[in-house]
């Protein structure tokens, strides 16, 4: 799910010095893109009725049906043309630093590999589906695009405070776990699960889940697991929303107040959540 590791080490042998790779597109197998286009149509059988609107249009304007993985330099070309961002090739997981320099910079990150026909539904590491499907078509999304770059702009930052652990949350609650308002009912955008075939329908027709209004403190003050389904989830009003009460807080005196408060465990309710149903289904 591309939450950046801790480690600050030399790129690996073959990898430039900011941690890309080639994707060496040519080298994907037959097999390799059939994983591709199996989870490609499964996801998308589903999705119509349970994601936010904005991501159909996104996967539709950067041709991601294929057939097959997509080739990175033509996604950049159209997604460039579209909000200035590209998609760049790395081994893995890549140090914090490296992470957010490339989200400043309007580079997304993502595996080069595809998970085996035997993984189709976990995998433990990000692969290309989780980090192509599940991220990219947002970033043609102006808004959400936006809120990507401020994001790594703000981990940069954060560097110097000692508080990833802290933002982290804030892009495990948003970017990999996000529920969005959708009039009264809720849709997913997070990238963990709209990629993930049974956390889709999951996150929002579940009875156990709390689904708790997004509040910046609440959300950077709550854990997560990266192990199993999410206990609870964070709904935002919007990209717009989530833009605003992110990139108009200076998170420094945040940072520092979070430290003299306790964390919260996951599925906690607290005093001042505002919770929201879950979908009926159908
Ligand atoms: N406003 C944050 C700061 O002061 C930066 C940020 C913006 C972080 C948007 C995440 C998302 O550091
Ligand atoms: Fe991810």
């Amino acid at each position: 799910m591309t939450i950046p590791a801790a480690s600050a080490d030399a790129p690996p042998v073959g990898a430039a010095a900011d941690w890309t790779i080639p994707q060496r597109w040519g080298d994907y197998t037959p097999e390799d893109h059939a994983v591709w286009d199996r989870l490609y149509s499964r996801q998308m059988a589903l999705l119509p009725d349970l994601v936010a609107p904005d991501f159909l249009s996104g996967a539709k304007a950067l041709g991601l049906e294929g057939p097959g993985i997509p080739d990175f330099k033509r996604l950049s070309d159209r997604l460039r043309r579209l909000t200035g961002w590209s998609v760049v090739a790395v081994p893995g997981l890549v140090p914090d630093e490296v992470f957010f320099e490339h989200l400043a910079n309007r580079r997304f990150v993502a595996g080069r590999f595809i998970r085996s026909p035997a993984q189709l539904d976990y995998l433990q590491e990000p692969d290309v589906f989780h980090d192509v499907f599940g991220h990219v078509p947002l970033l043609a999304h102006p808004v959400y695009a936006d809120y990507m770059q401020a994001y790594g702009r703000g981990g940069l930052r954060a560097m110097g405070f000692a508080a990833i652990h802290k933002l982290s949350r804030l892009y495990w609650h948003t970017v990999e776990f996000g529920l969005i308002r959708d009039g009264g009912r809720l849709r997913i955008f997070g990238a963990g699960i709209v990629s993930s075939y049974g956390e889709s329908g999951y996150a929002l027709h579940d009875p156990a889940p709390p689904r708790i209004a997004f509040d910046l403190r609440r959300v950077m003050r709550t854990e997560y697991r990266i192990d199993a389904y999410q206990p609870h989830y964070f709904v935002i009003d919007s990209f717009e929303d989530l833009l605003a009460k992110t990139l108009e807080v200076d998170f420094a005196p945040l940072y520092r107040e979070l430290e003299t408060l306790p964390d919260l465990p996951t599925s906690a309710i607290t005093p001042g959540d505002r919770l929201f149903p879950h979908n009926d289904r159908g």
